[in-house]
């Protein structure tokens, strides 16, 4: 069971950060409001994918929690994610020095809260962007599980659209307009959706895909083979995934009109690309290529 563990002080933040959790594969989230009580060193912290730290704690210096967690056998690698006031920019560096791999600084945007996650958790979650390689491992009942608890969180007035982060940035102009381009439509598309009326996008939306598939991917092609990119054909084949179910799209759904229930699972595979992907593997290539450069 893939578990994060939130501790702060601060209810509604706290309750924001669980939603984000649970709408993008964790399966359990512990909440410690008070952690006075929590022995660091007792505590097993079997399944902890990562810690979410809010510094701002009026009883606990927490910067002394995260010394005990990288001192602690069970715990001294799990990722650790610190947030803090402006104006406490000295928990924050004290919280580096002890040994958090992350920071962010309140107000911060969970778009970028979550863009930290994926890049320090590898999240083993079920999604559809994984059906094609783990179909068998996974009932119907878990997919529909899947399927109704993100239905819920479009509902949810408090979801939220993807905003371009730093994290996203590779670095390379073109790419980078190219990415902030399918982010556009993922939100285009998840408003829609909102409003009961992602039906009416959809023709658009993969008119949009199919042309980016054949455009973005040869761009990001070409710098690497330019540039000897060592893993070009890993990359190549996960191109090649992506535009695969662009075209698997486009023959099921042509002329037919698209169910909310298969939208859903549409929006889920694209900001699953988006996170994995551009965040992830196109980030890789912008190092390397901006490296040989
Ligand atoms: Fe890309
Ligand atoms: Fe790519």
């Amino acid at each position: 069971m893939k578990k994060a563990v939130i501790i702060g002080s601060a209810n509604l933040l706290n309750l924001k950060i669980e939603n984000l959790l649970l709408n993008n594969g964790f399966q359990k989230v512990e909440i410690y409001k008070n952690p006075s009580g929590l022995n660091v060193k007792r505590h097993t912290w079997e399944d902890t994918e990562c810690f979410i730290i809010d510094l701002d704690h009026s009883e606990t210096d927490l910067v002394l929690m995260i010394k005990d967690l990288r001192q602690h056998y069970a715990a001294n690698t799990i990722p650790i994610i610190s947030l803090s006031g402006n104006s406490d920019l000295n928990s924050l560096k004290r919280a580096i020095a002890a040994g958090c791999n992350e920071f962010l600084v309140k107000p911060f945007d969970m778009s970028l809260l979550l863009a930290r996650i994926y890049k320090i958790c590898v999240i083993n979650k079920k999604t559809f962007a994984d059906e094609n390689q783990n179909d068998q491992n996974s009932s119907d009942y878990t997919k529909m599980q899947n399927v109704e608890q993100t239905a819920d969180s479009v509902k949810d007035k408090d979801a939220f659209t993807l905003r371009w982060v730093k994290d996203f940035e590779v670095g390379i102009p073109l790419i980078d307009e190219e990415h902030k381009e399918l982010i556009l439509h993922f939100n285009q598309l998840y408003l829609l959706m909102k409003d009961g009326r992602g039906h009416e996008y959809f023709e658009e939306l993969l008119l949009f895909l199919k042309n980016y598939v054949a455009i973005h991917f040869e761009h990001e092609e070409e710098l690497q083979v330019k540039a000897q990119y060592p893993d070009y054909e890993k990359h190549k084949k996960m191109h090649l995934q992506f535009s695969s179910k662009v075209y698997e799209l486009e023959q099921e759904y042509s002329g037919k009109q698209i169910t909310d229930r298969d939208l859903i699972h549409i929006s889920i595979y694209i900001r699953d690309w988006l996170y994995r992907h551009i965040l992830i593997e196109d980030n890789k290539v912008g190092k390397h290529i901006l490296k040989s450069n």
